[in-house]
C-alpha cells in the first residue's frame, strides 16, 4: 500500500474533531501520488461528504472545466481540503478544526511533494498567505522552500458571480507558465531558499 493511501485510510479514523461524528464519509483528498499541482480546497459539501470525494458538487464540475481550460484532468493533479469532513449546514470551518485538520494536509503534502501548491478561496489561501486578502493576491505567487503558492478564488464563489468567473478563469491560464518556470529553473539550477512574492 502507497504512503498516501495508508495516510488516507488512517484519516477515515480521525476523530479529533465533534463533526467527525456528524459525517457520512471522510474525504481525504484524490489524484496523482506524484502530482506537480496540488489544489487545495476549504470543505467537503454535501456530495463530497456522500461519496467521500473532493469537489464532485457544482464547484467541482467547474474545478474540472478549469483544469480542462489548462489541458489537465483531475486524475494528474491532487486536490484536497483544508478540514477533511463536512461542517454542518456547510457553515465555515472553525479555526480548531483547521488546526486539528492541519497535520493530515501537511501529511499529504510531504508524501506528494508538489511543486506548485494552489489555493481554493480564503481558507487555504490564510495558511500560505496569512494576513493577505483574497481579492488582493488571487492571480500572484509565492515561492517558499522550492514550493510556488499560487492563490485563486474558490470555484464556488466564482460560479455564481461573473466578474470573479472572469479573474478565476484568466488565474488558472498562469498556471502551466508558472509550471514551465520551475521545471526550468530545476532543470538549470538547484532553487535557492528564497521567499518572494511575484506578479505573474
Ligand atoms: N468546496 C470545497 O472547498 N471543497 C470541496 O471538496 C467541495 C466544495
Amino acid at each position: 500500500m502507497s504512503a498516501l493511501t495508508e495516510l488516507n485510510q488512517q484519516l477515515t479514523l480521525c476523530h479529533k474533531c465533534d463533526i467527525a461524528r456528524l459525517r457520512t464519509k471522510v474525504v481525504p483528498g484524490e489524484g496523482a501520488e506524484n502530482a506537480e499541482i496540488m489544489f487545495i480546497g476549504e470543505a467537503p459539501g454535501w456530495h463530497e461528504d456522500q461519496q467521500g470525494r473532493p469537489f464532485v458538487g457544482q464547484a467541482g464540475q467547474y474545478l474540472d472545466r478549469l483544469l480542462l481550460s489548462i489541458n489537465l484532468n483531475r486524475q494528474q493533479v491532487y486536490i484536497a481540503n483544508v478540514i477533511k469532513c463536512r461542517p454542518p449546514d456547510n457553515r465555515d470551518p472553525l479555526p480548531t478544526e483547521i488546526q486539528n485538520c492541519r497535520d493530515w494536509l501537511d501529511k499529504q503534502i510531504d508524501i506528494i511533494k508538489p511543486k506548485m501548491i494552489v489555493t481554493l478561496g480564503r481558507y487555504s489561501m490564510a495558511m500560505y498567505f496569512p494576513g493577505k486578502s483574497i481579492s488582493k493576491i488571487h492571480g500572484t505567487a509565492l515561492k517558499h522552500d522550492g514550493i510556488i503558492y499560487f492563490a485563486m478564488y474558490h470555484p464556488a464563489a466564482a460560479l455564481h458571480q461573473q466578474s470573479l468567473r472572469n479573474e478565476i478563469e484568466a488565474d488558472m491560464q498562469k498556471i502551466p507558465r508558472l509550471i514551465a518556470e520551475i521545471n526550468k529553473v530545476q532543470e538549470e539550477e538547484p532553487p535557492p531558499q528564497q521567499l518572494n512574492m511575484f506578479e505573474v
